[in-house]
């Protein structure tokens, strides 16, 4: 097990009685002395997450900005478990440390080539940099479950084209996996374009795989699981690489890692930029449990991971039950894609169910999921995911797969539909079927309202 100093001083420091007059009234709760709020507060937070609310600098715990003590040995533990030469805790997500990667490697008037296919952080920091912009946007998508592959060909091309023509690329951005679960051979990508011109700076969003490097099966999917073996190769490579922990490891909601690569001007470049945008009132908590996913993940990781790749290939077998739902799994063929192995996407066209009514099923059974199209919705495997979760989803499939819609949307109706109070039809022969009717229908049906249908 490797230190996790920075924790370790914050329990320390939170378990004493210190009386702060720089600010932060909510540590331990103390602002709240008489307020009548102070139970809500607790529940939400609980008194040791009040207690290591704190904010104690240099000689203390570290300073939060310019770290020389115990943040700074946990960030350099950090960076040598991902071979990274620079590695920092960001507390407002990869949105900001897409924005710190774009604004320290990108100029006014820079070509820059990009993935379309990126995040939105991409585009609006980019947006403001003034840069020439080049998206690389063939693509083709696999309709059902949403999921989007990048011609990487053409983007390898049109880094070549320009290069040829004597107005190369500064800056190629590129996304490492897709919120559907594809997963870009980014690695085969970077390699490409050095072998055309070592003169370019990469920026690769890993947002939603921190996770891949951990694991033996998965470490394929992590551009810094192989990256010291491929600066044996390209001794100039300069890579910036942004992971969200909190979607993938344990770690709280809104931190990130921004992993460098490369020489000492793009080290200074990004921690000058990192100080001028990040926040100077990181949260505490925030930057351990940055720390703690990497270790947990040090620790646990390749077997927890295990774990989750086992489930999802039980899962797998158990949806041949289902006559009506499938696994979404076309990719192109070539080597640029695979598939995420903890994100099935779940096709349930067969059903005839409205995506309104698979919502509705979820629900019922205590069930989120966040990303539905038209006729599929996406499982995320991640961790903390058991047993006893998938049997609950099996409960909530079944259901799916046996449950038929009545109502066809615009289809035309050859009924009454009447419910009974107050004898208004709510369907008439001949009338088209809307969305709209239908959810009342089933509205109506759930609060078992008596309803008659009676031919026309
Ligand atoms: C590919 C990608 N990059 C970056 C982000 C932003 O990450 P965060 O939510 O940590 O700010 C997201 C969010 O979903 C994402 O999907």
């Amino acid at each position: 097990m490797n230190r996790i100093p920075f924790t370790d001083r914050l329990l320390e420091y939170s378990k004493k009685e210190i009386t702060s007059f720089h600010a932060l009234p909510l540590n331990s709760g103390n602002g709240l002395y008489k307020s009548k709020l102070k139970e809500h507060y607790e529940c939400l937070f609980g008194k040791e997450y009040l207690a290591n609310e704190v904010t104690y600098g240099n000689g203390w715990i570290d300073n939060p900005i310019f770290p020389t003590d115990v943040l700074k040995e946990s960030q350099e533990i950090t960076a040598k478990t991902f071979h990274t030469d620079l590695t920092m805790y960001i507390t407002s997500g990869t949105t900001v440390a897409n924005q710190i990667a774009i604004f320290s490697t990108i100029n006014h008037g820079d070509r820059v080539l990009v993935d379309r296919h990126t995040h939105q952080s991409i585009h609006f920091s980019l947006s403001l940099t003034g840069a020439k912009i080049q998206y690389s946007t063939f693509v083709s998508e696999e309709e059902s479950s949403g999921r989007q592959f990048i011609n990487y060909d053409s983007l390898i091309h049109e880094f070549q084209s320009a290069f040829s023509k004597g107005h190369p690329f500064k800056v190629v951005i590129l996304n490492a996996s897709t919120y559907e679960g594809v997963i870009n051979n980014s690695m085969s990508i970077i390699e490409k374009i050095l072998d055309i011109s070592e003169d370019v700076t990469f920026i690769v969003d890993e947002a939603w795989i921190a996770y891949a490097a951990f694991n033996d099966e998965t470490k394929k999917y992590s551009i810094l699981s192989s990256i010291n073996e491929k600066r044996s190769s390209y001794p100039k490579l300069r890579l910036i690489c942004t992971q969200s922990p909190h979607k993938s490891l344990n770690a709280l909601r809104q931190t990130s890692y921004l992993h460098v690569i490369g020489d000492s001007k793009l080290i200074t470049s990004v921690s000058d930029i990192k100080y001028k945008i990040h926040t100077t009132s990181p949260s505490y908590p925030m930057l351990s449990s940055l720390e703690l996913a990497r270790e947990d993940m040090v620790i646990n990781g390749n077997d927890r991971i295990q774990e989750s790749l086992n489930l999802v290939k039980l899962f797998r077998s158990h949806m041949e039950k289902y006559s009506n739902l499938s696994i979404n799994s076309k990719i192109p063929k070539g080597d640029f894609w695979a598939l995420d192995p903890l994100r099935l996407s779940v096709n349930f066209k067969n059903t005839n169910l409205d995506v309104n009514d698979v919502k509705i099923i979820f629900q019922k059974h205590d069930l989120y999921i966040s990303r539905f199209t038209q006729d599929s919705f996406l499982l995320n495997f991640h961790l903390g995911i058991n047993e006893n979760n998938i049997d609950r989803l099996k409960n909530a499939l079944k259901e799916l797969n046996n449950t038929h819609r009545s109502y066809i949307t615009n289809s035309t109706s050859n009924e009454y539909v009447i419910p009974y109070p107050p004898g208004v039809p709510v369907l008439v022969p001949g009338e088209i079927i809307t969305r709209k009717i239908i959810k009342k229908i089933n509205m109506l049906e759930n609060c078992k309202t008596k309803i008659m249908k009676i031919k026309g």
